[in-house]
């Protein structure tokens, strides 16, 4: 099965974003958090930062909004050119029509759930992402612990998935001391934010990563 490794720039120098994401060739994407200090307690980037990144990488860029009311703010970050805009359950009035918007701005569309979100929102309609987001943490920062009690929920969206072209994706806390228990329970895609950037050397650690969800 593919893994996706995607480093989060939250964890990167913000003075040098360009620099940080081409230290990082083997990434398959980019993370990119959209923080809003409303539907999360910190603040980070918005468009013209995501506009500006696209134009110095050839990595494809997946944004994770959170962010209050996604239902209005997520086709922009797709119409300027990410691959994928993920944005919260909990924060979108209609999550389908938002997903399909996306979708028809030309990126896949991802939903995410907080650790307290059951996951039953977004199963129910399954066919209309192309990515869910298990979060692995409290949104909001990075360098947190991995919440092991969200590998069953991880599990449970993996048999709604089946072999189905949705991504599912973990964010929070993975590491070489976690990734390969989110890879035995279902996920296929993997942020890593200071295990990354964290690294002297952030290509070896993504490449690393890559190693032991694979082997
Ligand atoms: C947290 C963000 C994560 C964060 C992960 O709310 O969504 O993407 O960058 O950081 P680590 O990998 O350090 O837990
Ligand atoms: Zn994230």
């Amino acid at each position: 099965m593919v893994v996706r490794i995607e480093p989060s720039i939250l964890s990167a120098d913000f003075t040098a974003l360009a620099a940080a994401v081409a230290r990082i060739p083997s990434a398959d994407l980019v993370h990119v958090d959209v923080m809003d200090n409303h539907f999360v307690p910190n603040l980070t980037f918005g468009l013209p930062m995501v506009q500006r990144l696209l134009e110095v990488t050839d990595l494809p860029l997946d944004v994770h909004l959170m962010i209050d009311d996604p239902d209005r703010w997520a086709p922009g970050f797709a119409e300027a050119g990410a691959a994928v805009v993920t944005f919260h359950l909990e924060a979108a009035s209609d999550a389908v029509a938002t997903a399909r918007a996306i979708r028809a701005a030309g990126a896949r569309a991802g939903v995410a759930v907080k650790p307290d979100t059951a996951p039953d929102g977004v199963l129910a309609h399954l066919g209309e992402f192309d990515q869910v987001l298990v979060m692995t943490v409290e949104p909001g920062f990075g360098g947190q612990a991995f919440r092991p009690e969200m590998l069953a929920k991880v599990e449970a969206v993996r048999r709604a998935i089946g072999d189905a072209d949705v991504w599912l994706q973990v964010d929070g806390g993975i590491g070489p001391d976690t990734i390969r228990e989110a890879r035995a329970a279902g996920a296929d895609t993997f942020v890593a934010g200071s295990s990354v950037f964290g690294d002297e050397d952030p290509d070896a650690a993504v490449r690393r990563l890559r190693d032991l969800a694979v082997g």
